[in-house]
């Protein structure tokens, strides 16, 4: 081989080596994603001493990362005083509501690729009360509104429990069950403008909730009974209809539709 010809297939042996190690950087970078910025409120009202503020964490992007995910990193390596709630990171606990962008959403169901910026503003849910960062009561909110809309079966008969069960038709226990989704996130109700100005409006989940048991053949509560529960302003009434409970229900809810069958069962009374 010619010392030319040997230049040559040096040269092009080189040019491989090069796209390869380029091909190796680039996959490298996918795997690891971008830089993304979340930005988190850090408060603790039974504090004296605290005051408000906002604090920054950049991490890297891995791939399928749900904000719960990168909350538990920035707990786990950055900051182990950052306090959020989780319990199932399956969508079924509803513990893990917080404000991404201004829009109530479950954290482990939230995507980090859906923000093409890359920058991420986490706030606590409002109308429930704060207990630390981004970590609401909403338990105690949802105990009242249960005891307030009387969230249980009422039967005026005894029931034999050594009996078969009360028949109910397929299409009723379907809709039954279908309003028994609901996993009290309370995101419905830190999208609800009524909610945020009537402490005690039941809000979207407290009227499916009356919906529910109004629509049970078990329940022998009559709408009258009903109006006794909800038939004001901070029940059937209150609801301006803006529609925000239903596009943030997480459970895709059919919570419109329920609260126009309860105010027209309402109105009737
Ligand atoms: S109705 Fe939907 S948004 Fe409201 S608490 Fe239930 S699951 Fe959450
Ligand atoms: S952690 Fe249970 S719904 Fe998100």
């Amino acid at each position: 081989m010619s010392k030319t010809e040997e230049a040559s297939l040096n040269k092009q042996s080189d040019e491989i080596v090069d796209s390869q190690a380029e091909d190796v950087v680039k996959k490298d970078s996918i795997n690891e994603g971008r830089e993304i910025t979340i930005t988190s409120l850090k408060y603790n009202p039974s504090n004296p001493d605290s005051k408000p503020t906002f604090r920054d964490y950049k991490l890297k992007e891995t791939p399928g990362m749900t904000l719960y995910i990168a909350l538990t990193k920035i707990k786990s390596t950055v900051d182990h005083d950052l306090t959020s709630d989780f319990v199932c990171r399956a969508g079924i606990c509803g513990a893990c509501g917080v404000l991404v962008n201004g829009k109530p959403q479950l954290a482990c169901k939230t995507l980090t690729t859906d923000y093409k910026d890359g920058k991420i503003e986490l706030l606590p849910l409002p109308t429930f009360k704060l207990i630390k960062d981004l970590s609401v009561d909403t338990g105690t909110w949802m105990k009242d509104m249960s005891i307030r809309v009387n969230s249980w079966i009422v039967a005026n008969e005894e029931v034999d429990i050594a009996k078969i069960e009360k028949k109910i038709e397929p299409e009723v226990a379907e809709e039954v069950f279908e309003l028994d989704r609901c996993i009290e996130c309370g995101l419905c109700v830190a999208s609800c403008s009524t909610a945020i100005m009537r402490e005690d409006f039941v809000g979207a989940v407290g009227l499916n909730r009356v919906a529910r048991f109004q629509i049970d053949p078990h329940d022998s509560r009559t709408d009258e009974d009903f109006y006794e529960l909800i038939g004001d302003d901070d029940g059937i009434f209150g609801c301006m209809s803006l529609l925000a409970c239903e596009d943030h229900c997480p459970k895709n809810l059919p919570l419109q539709s329920k609260i126009a069958y309860m105010r027209r069962k309402m109105v009737k009374v």
